[in-house]
């Protein structure tokens, strides 16, 4: 499995896997490529004549100079000079283009890619979104795609230039002026690579606690404020400014000694650029003065190296970023590779609510039975919550599920949605295996109410809808009635529109609840899992909801889970779990008759 952040082993090599991985996502847009790669080798070629225009001017002028007298040679400079910013503007224009038409490119790769990882952190389990920070996840994603966009840019726009170039001019240089221009040209920028790479390395360490602490303090800050509440009922302030503080300052001391190895790092390649630079002026200078060069030749070979060094000084910070942008691309696939713990099983056929041959009957029929066939399971292998529970809810039945507080209630509603796993034993509806049938098909035929529910910051009205998003407005509004929320909505300034703040906090926990209630009339599903789902609200409320709950789940298949047993002594069947094991049945009656746990329960509320 790879590692979900950066890795704290050096990397002492380019991985190249993360190129290999979205290579395949920028073949979309083939001619493009080529065209852009067309206009990248002109650029190349133009700059690389550039200095023979400079040459020529130069040796022009020079003859000028020593031959005053001839005014027919003063023309020729001009024609030259002109040619000189002909070229040099088409230098700029051809990249430019490139530039263009790369760009569109790259940012449908990422477009491509982002969705992908969007898509396939929605198919992940619970667990894995219970276990990550989601603050570093959002950072794990805008980190790697942004190395894409880096990685793309300076791979087309700078590496392979740079590379054509260099190769253009040492063959120039060898051919024009012998092995020694070529043989110095070539050292002094195998040594500036070779510095950068090795300097590079040795200061990864630093880069890295540098993103390390960037990333922690910011998962830190991100916890904090969406804690605001609970940080104020304590009056925390302080304290986590202080927590967020030394967090700040283990990023502070990474990034100074990031500084400074960079620092370390320009230094060593300036020192190579001047070394090799007076290399080259010297044995040109030389061969100028033994006449064997004109002084145009000089001037040459000087812009030359000014050109090859200049995209050259941007290598070492070129190939930091790579390197980094590639771990980060790593990184981004990285979440791409984990596989979810709850997986459809290979052609998993839909979940099945009609009866075969039964397809005449109308759709309010095709009810659901299920059952929990001798089911256990653990979070953690080591504290099993769910030890071996049957029980059964005939279809149209209201079964309910009491007991303690932590004993594993809301855990069955997750196991029957399938956000889990059973370890073993069966959940059945209609007698298919939820672990056979698709996720999708399950889920669609389940609605809950949870126990805690969480709001988009949207609109009211977008939050109903949510529930069926392609519900008219009509409809929307028959769920609030039956939601009681018509009352809430009118005595709202903005009504419908009103936006219920980051995860539904503006509202109060009925309110919540009545919205998450609304929903799940209009997703209008066959099976109903009521979780808590009165337990916000005052005893006069409660019996609206609950009126309207019934109405819902009539001819429905319902699970309801409570802590106020009156809300739910006309169930067909009350379960009594403890420590996650059944310890009593039956209806109200019956279970009072028990004179077992649920009688004392019953008798302590009642009092
Ligand atoms: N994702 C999780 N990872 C590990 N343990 C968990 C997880 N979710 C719940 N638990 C544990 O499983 C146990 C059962 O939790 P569950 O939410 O099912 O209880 P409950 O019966 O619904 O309680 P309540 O009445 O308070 O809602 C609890 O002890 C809880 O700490
Ligand atoms: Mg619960």
């Amino acid at each position: 499995m790879r590692p979900s952040s950066y890795p704290e082993q050096e990397v002492s090599t380019i991985n190249w896997q993360a190129f290999k991985l979205i290579l395949p996502y920028l073949f979309e847009y083939k001619k493009r490529i080529a065209f852009a790669m067309l206009c990248l080798i002109f650029t190349k070629i133009a700059s690389v004549y550039l200095p023979f225009i400079l040459k020529d001017i130069v040796d022009t002028l020079d003859a000028n100079s020593i031959d005053k007298q001839s005014s027919a040679l003063i023309i020729v400079p001009l024609g030259l000079v002109a040619a000189y910013g002909m070229v040099r503007l088409s230098i700029v224009v051809f990249a430019e283009i490139r530039d263009t038409l790369f760009g569109r490119v790259t940012e449908r790769a990422i477009r491509r890619i982002g969705l992908k990882v969007f898509r396939h952190l929605h198919s992940l389990d619970l667990d894995f979104h219970l276990n990550r920070q989601t603050g570093g996840l959002s950072r794990d994603i805008d980190r790697g795609t942004t190395g894409i966009n880096f990685l793309m840019r300076f791979m087309v726009f700078n590496i392979v230039p740079t590379l054509l170039e260099i190769v253009m001019v040492v063959t120039i240089l060898f051919v024009k002026y012998g092995i020694w221009f070529a043989v110095v040209t070539l050292s002094s920028i195998i040594t500036y690579i070779a510095y950068s790479i090795f300097a590079t390395e040795l200061r990864t360490r630093y880069v890295r606690a540098a993103n390390k602490a960037d990333s922690s303090s910011n998962t830190r800050a991100i916890d904090s404020l969406l804690n605001y509440e609970t940080v104020k009922y304590f009056t925390n302030e302080e304290f986590e400014a202080k927590a967020y503080d030394e967090q700040l300052s283990t990023w502070e001391q990474a990034k100074i000694k990031n500084r400074l190895s960079l620092f370390a790092l320009n230094g060593g390649q300036a020192l190579i650029i001047a070394v090799a630079m007076t290399a080259m002026l010297a044995l040109a200078a030389n061969e100028v003065a033994a006449g064997a060069m004109t002084l145009g030749d000089f001037v040459l070979i000087n812009a030359f190296m000014m050109q090859l060094f200049m995209p050259l000084n941007f290598l070492g910070f070129v190939y930091r970023e790579i390197k980094g942008s590639l771990a980060n691309i790593e990184n981004l696939f990285g979440l791409l590779a984990k596989t979810p713990k709850v997986q459809d099983v290979a052609g998993a056929v839909a979940l099945s609510l009609t009866e075969q041959g039964d397809s005449t009957r109308s759709q309010m029929d095709n009810q659901a039975s299920i059952v929990f066939d001798n089911i256990r399971f653990a979070y953690n292998a080591k504290r099993p919550i769910i030890k071996s529970i049957s029980f059964n809810v005939n279809a149209g039945e209201k079964v309910a599920v009491v007991g303690q507080s932590g004993s594993g209630k809301s855990t069955l509603v997750k196991l029957l949605f399938r956000f889990y796993d059973v370890d073993s034993g069966a959940i059945k509806i209609n007698q298919q295996d939820i672990s056979q049938v698709s996720q999708q098909s399950l889920r669609t035929h389940i609605g809950i109410v949870p126990q805690d529910t969480v709001l988009f910051n949207d609109s009211l009205f977008n939050n109903v809808q949510y529930g069926c998003p392609t519900a008219s407005k009509e409809e929307v509004l028959k769920a609030i009635e039956l939601a009681h929320l018509s009352e809430f909505i009118a005595s709202l300034p903005e009504g419908l529109e009103t936006v219920v703040g980051e995860r539904g906090l503006k509202l109060s926990g009925g309110e919540k609840q009545r919205v998450a209630i609304a929903r799940t009339i209009l997703k209008n599903p066959q099976i109903l899992v009521f979780d808590e789902a009165t337990s916000s609200l005052d005893s006069h409320s409660e019996q609206a909801i609950l009126t309207a709950i019934n109405e819902v789940a009539k001819s429905r298949t319902s699970l309801v889970i409570a802590h106020r047993l009156s809300t739910i002594i006309d169930s067909d069947n009350i379960i009594v779990m403890s420590h996650g094991e059944i310890v009593e049945q039956g209806n109200h009656q019956q279970l009072l008759a028990l004179e077992g746990q649920y009688s004392k329960m019953w008798q302590l509320q009642q009092s």
